[in-house]
């Protein structure tokens, strides 16, 4: 069992870091937000630091899991952030979706400091963090991640090693890449079903078990049916991992139409408000126009 701390106790972070003190784990948590660490160790035990450089101090494992690349910057690299309190030899493993460009930054400035730092977005949604089945795709050093690995299979299902720093959020651009035609596409199929007049209730039981099936399909397609968005992976964070995915792909010269249109129709659903709706929200589109 080891001392480890955890960075960002958002929907996400809160219930992952819930799973390591369950396994045994000696955790110290930060959050911007004292109060969530405060409601964190009264559920879980284990205690609350001021900064990440304090809750870092004699960690074996620092993770975090917060919003963009500036969080990313400022929880490991900003004023007492928590590359100033790590040891020597301990490892950084950061689950945020960033960009692959501060994953390499991060790598080298660790590497400065004699610390190993893991690029390791997850999958899986809410829903996966609080059933501490996460998927979580890795990139860095495999004697790092080999040490990593069993402390994150608390609240995973799957923990890979996709390649060097920046292999796991370039992975994870993929997933999202993936994501967004065929959420698009759930939403026409729907659509068109419903205006045929037909029990689309039926109709996704049955195509379910078909070539058809996917996922969002199983997950989804009934509450996208009942107009339900208010849970799930937000629009918000969707645009934010679509805009890291589209600049990337600016850099590596890979086209992607419909990714790029599916990112304007986000940007259609934030107009209406649904910043915050549940990525399915897409056919809500079609429900107004
Ligand atoms: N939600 C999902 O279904 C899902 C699925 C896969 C991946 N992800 C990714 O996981 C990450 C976290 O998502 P979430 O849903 O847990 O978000 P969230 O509920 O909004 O939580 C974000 C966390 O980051 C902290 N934070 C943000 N900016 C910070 C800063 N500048 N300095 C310090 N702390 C900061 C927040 O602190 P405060 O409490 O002070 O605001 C909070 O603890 C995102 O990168 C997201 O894309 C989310």
């Amino acid at each position: 069992m080891a001392k480890v701390a955890f960075l960002g106790l958002g929907v996400m972070g809160f219930p992952m870091a819930g799973f390591l003190a369950r396994g045994g784990h000696e955790v110290t948590v930060y959050n911007r937000t004292r109060a969530k660490s405060d409601a964190w160790v009264a559920k879980h035990g284990g205690k609350a630091a001021d900064t990440p450089k304090a809750a870092a101090k004699g960690a074996a494992i620092v993770f975090s899991c917060v919003g963009d690349d500036p969080d990313l910057r400022a929880v490991t690299v900003g004023a007492n952030g928590a590359f100033e309190g790590m040891a020597a030899g301990s490892i950084y493993v950061d689950h945020t979706t960033a960009s692959a460009d501060i994953a390499r930054a991060l790598f080298a400035a660790a590497v400065r400091k004699g610390i190993h730092f893991i690029d390791a977005p997850v999958s899986g949604g809410q829903a996966g963090a609080e059933n501490g089945t996460l998927t979580v795709m890795c990139g860095g050093e495999a004697a790092a991640f080999e040490k990593a690995r069993p402390v994150i299979a608390h609240y995973a299902k799957a923990v890979t090693l996709l390649g060097p720093s920046g292999a796991g959020q370039l992975t994870k651009m993929v997933n999202q890449i993936c994501i967004a035609g065929l959420v698009q596409g759930l939403a026409e199929g729907i659509h068109f079903g419903l205006k045929a007049g037909l029990d689309m209730k039926q109709v996704l039981e049955v195509i379910g078990k078909g070539a058809a099936q996917s996922w969002q399909m199983d997950h989804r397609g009934k509450t996208m049916i009942d107009d339900q968005f208010d849970f799930g992976f937000a629009v918000d964070w969707m645009r934010k991992d679509l805009r890291i995915t589209l600049e990337e792909a600016k850099k590596n010269g890979a086209p992607l139409p419909v990714t790029e249109i599916v990112n304007g129709y986000y940007g259609e659903i934030q107009k209406m408000g649904g910043g915050r709706w549940d990525t399915s929200s897409l056919i809500r589109r079609f429900r107004t126009i």
